[in-house]
């Protein structure tokens, strides 16, 4: 449904997207995540032909956006990083005017704005503005408007930004009976469990590159992290001599916690433990889990903040 290839895009010298491939087929929800300024929204931009990439190209369903006018452009349903409202009208006034914008009239309109606003759990406050609305409220309908169409292609950039739990996940629950009657879906986050619950695959994306593109279950296999282990530990560790001496991938030490990427858990831990001890850390506390998509992440984009 949608076919992504080397797109790049320059603000002056600022390379917002250097090279990011990707692909979704109908049915399919395909995660692009990255931290702040990674690209997303750019990219997010160029695949519905609202930025011209430098260089590059999208297909949607095997056709380029030529211009506005290209009908392929119709079978996209955008929710933007922004909120992008009419303030002067009610939900169900802002919905009817997406719809109409589409072209769509009469009861196939009324049932489509009544469709949505239930989607979104906003049929109570049909008639309210948005600016009488939470920010949570606003995100909501900022969703129902890009569904109005019934387009083939969903992309939400963040769509879920300051909603509460309880509407996060009708949304999701949602989402996914949108992608079971085969919706091709990008869905743009920081967060991983999002993904990790929604994602068939995940892009991610740093600094305007593709860093990984795969399952959730490859990506954390490819980690190499099989296990993370957190411990409660006297003094401080000289972690660059641990992650030199020892099987560790990442070591980290904040007060007295001290988090360790493990490969082989088996084969590693014991030599830690010994390693540990004969420095004089006395371990108060150990436990360890699975590497999650959030260690991915982290492992792939490092911990330094972003613009
Ligand atoms: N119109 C623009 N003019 C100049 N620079 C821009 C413009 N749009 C984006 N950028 C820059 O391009 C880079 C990528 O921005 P983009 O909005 O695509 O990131 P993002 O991954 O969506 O980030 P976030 O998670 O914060 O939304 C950033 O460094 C940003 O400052
Ligand atoms: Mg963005």
């Amino acid at each position: 449904m949608l076919i992504v290839e080397h797109l790049a895009k320059s603000y002056g010298a600022k390379q917002a997207v250097i090279d990011v491939s990707l692909s979704v087929g109908a049915g399919e929800v395909v995660g692009l995540l990255g931290p702040n300024g990674a690209g997303k929204s750019t990219t997010v931009a160029m695949i519905c032909g609202l930025v011209a990439p430098d260089s590059g190209r999208v297909l949607i369903d095997g056709k380029p956006i030529v211009d506005d006018d290209s009908p392929v452009k119709r079978r996209i349903g955008l929710v933007p990083q922004d909120i992008s409202l009419f303030e002067d009208f009610g939900a169900r006034g802002n919905l009817e005017l997406f719809g109409a914008l589409y072209g769509i009239k009469g009861s196939l309109l009324k049932q489509r704005v009544d469709a949505a606003l239930e989607l979104v759990g906003l049929t109570e406050r049909a008639r309210d503005k948005p600016s009488s609305y939470s920010g949570g409220m606003k995100r909501r309908l900022n969703i129902a408007a890009a569904l109005i169409h019934d387009p083939d292609l969903l992309i939400l950039d963040e769509p879920t930004v300051g909603i509460d739990p309880q509407s996060r996940n009708a949304i999701f629950d949602n989402l996914e009976a949108l992608a079971a009657s085969g919706k091709a879906i990008v869905y743009t986050t920081h967060y991983m469990e999002e993904v990790e619950r929604l994602a068939d695959r995940i892009v991610i994306v740093d600094h305007g590159r593709v860093v990984a593109s795969d399952t959730p279950a490859v990506l954390k296999r490819a980690l190499g992290n099989t296990g993370v282990v957190v411990l409660e530990i006297d003094g401080t560790v000289d972690v660059a001599a641990l992650l030199l001496e020892s099987g560790v991938t990442r070591a980290e030490q904040r007060e007295e916690t001290l988090t360790l990427g493990i490969a082989d858990l088996g084969a590693s831990l014991p030599y830690v433990l010994t390693w540990l001890a004969a420095r004089g850390h006395a371990v108060r506390r150990i436990t360890s889990s699975q590497a999650n998509l959030e260690d991915v992440f982290l492992s792939l984009t490092g911990r330094q903040l972003r613009d």
